[in-house]
């Protein structure tokens, strides 16, 4: 079958692992809190089959696994599977890779013209008692919480009609409401977009379509109490581009921003859109919410240009990340003056990963957290991820003025995305869970699982559980507690 590509894309943390594997009891260092009661789900790429073509989109292309810690009664387990896509079994039936470029069809080998191409391997969501593995760029499947095994594709019952379901959802803490989009939602390079909402129960009662300004890589999104915000950046997407097999995406610096808002409930013809700068991209949003004053404020971990290098290169741009101008952003409209462009405050440093409490989503809020790069660090970053570079520095970022909290890693460590764990006590702000990976060996290294004091960074982790196998790097996590696991269904 060959061998991976010696290529960042496969080397040191993201060498490819390829194993299905779980162990009952894990090595617990320090105590688990009573609070953590659940499981911590994670989406995990991992090709099992070296690649039949070169493509810088390699790292968002590997098979979707699932994971999940379970942590119950101050113990810990971990098990993790591969997601049964149509993909990944029409591959493992051939014993090797037939599917080509990142988001291109028309590199695929010709047996599986027709074949779901997604991998699922982005989000695991938690909605309504299931559990789903998302990736922008298909539908979900659904996954047994238990076993993890893949029970096929999910499309609500029959009722969705949008080829495509973004892998970043937003729940209404009040309402219960799953807001979703998906963007491409007719086919390749389209600008159509559909919008959804599925009830509490998770029936899909709302599904519009609206075509976005231009074909753009739709990552994110966010809500409020009465709006949803869809933001566009120019990483753009071309018909032709494809059929001619080039690269789905392009970054486009000369090309508008754009924010539409919709009331939640609204109709699409309600669409507002706003301009914002050029150039600019992002892939996650901290939080959205609405002001006294009926201004919208819109909270993103932006960056003056798209941060993937595959993306830079594809695009003739190649910026050193110190030279991306990341920045946590917010954008303020005001539906009322009749304007028509967005207004821009920096209030927080590079970084991604934004966090926030599950009951402030958008809503206003006091603080997140996000991971950044330690400035004073000593040492080179872990070499992994799409961006080839792992954070280091977990954040806490007050905005009302509080100084920061941080958590920094020595020499030779990263974190992954975090996610939060409520506290019983309404006056503590809960905890983080995050995976940190260790490098003790060129090809070596110590994964542990970190319970952190949510509202006391500094003090260290609580807890510590080690895994006993190599893992590569997540890029989404979702927390489950156990009350809302016996609701599976
Ligand atoms: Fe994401």
């Amino acid at each position: 079958m060959g061998h991976f590509p010696t290529t960042l894309d496969y080397i040191g943390l993201n060498t490819p692992i390829g194993d299905e594997y779980e162990f009952q009891e894990l090595a617990v260092e320090g105590a688990i809190p009573d609070d953590v009661q659940g499981s911590f789900f994670r989406a995990t790429p991992d090709p099992v089959y070296p690649p039949y073509l070169e493509d810088g989109g390699a790292v968002l292309s590997g098979d979707g696994m699932i994971s999940a810690f379970r942590l119950n009664d101050g113990k810990a387990s971990f098990a993790i599977r591969y997601v049964a896509t149509e993909r990944h079994l029409a591959e493992a039936a051939a014993g090797r890779a037939l599917f080509g470029k990142y988001r291109n069809p028309y590199t695929d080998r010709p047996e599986v013209a027709g074949v779901d191409r997604t991998v699922a391997n982005t989000t695991p969501v938690w909605h309504a008692g299931r559990l789903l593995m998302t990736k922008e760029d298909g539908r979900p499947y659904q996954v047994d919480p238990t076993t993890l095994e893949t029970r096929g594709r999910y499309d609500f019952g029959g009722k969705l009609k949008s080829q495509t379901v973004t892998a970043h959802v937003r729940v209404d803490p009040v309402s219960g409401e799953l807001f979703f989009f998906g963007y491409e939602a007719d086919g390749l390079a389209s600008t159509k977009v559909a919008y959804c909402i599925a009830n509490k129960d998770g029936d899909l009662i709302s599904e519009q379509w609206f075509d976005a300004p231009y074909c753009a890589m739709m990552h994110d999104f966010t809500i409020t109490e009465h709006y949803a915000l869809f933001p566009i950046y120019p990483t753009t997407s071309d018909a032709d581009r494809l059929r001619a097999g080039g690269d789905h995406w392009v970054h486009e610096m000369e090309r508008d921003s754009w924010l539409g808002i919709l009331p939640r409930y609204g109709d699409v013809s309600e669409m507002r859109w706003f301009k914002g700068p050029k150039g600019v991209s992002c892939y996650h949003m901290m939080n959205a919410f609405e002001d006294n004053e009926g201004r919208i404020h819109f909270d993103q971990c932006l960056s003056s240009v798209n941060a993937f290098p595959f993306i830079q290169r594809a695009s003739g741009l190649n910026l050193p990340p110190d030279q991306a101008g990341g920045r946590l952003e917010r954008w303020t409209v005001d539906l009322k003056d009749g304007s028509t462009a967005v207004t821009a405050q920096v209030i927080g440093p590079p970084g991604d990963f934004p966090v926030i409490p599950a009951n402030k989503q958008g809503r206003p809020y006091d603080h997140g957290w996000m991971l950044t790069m330690n400035p004073q660090m000593k040492g080179p970053p872990v070499a992994g991820g799409p961006v080839g570079a792992m954070f280091n520095l977990l954040l806490r970022l007050d905005h009302t003025g509080k100084p920061p909290q941080a958590l920094g890693l020595p020499p030779a460590h990263c974190f992954n995305e975090p996610v939060h764990v409520p506290a019983s006590d309404p006056s503590h702000e809960g905890w983080l869970l995050t995976v940190v990976d260790h490098q003790i060996g060129p090809h070596d290294f110590h994964h542990a699982l970190w319970i952190i004091d949510a509202g006391n960074l500094g003090a260290g982790p609580v807890a510590k559980i080690t895994v006993p196998h190599r893992l590569r790097p997540q890029v989404h996590g979702w927390w489950v507690a156990a009350t809302d696991l016996a609701g599976a269904v």
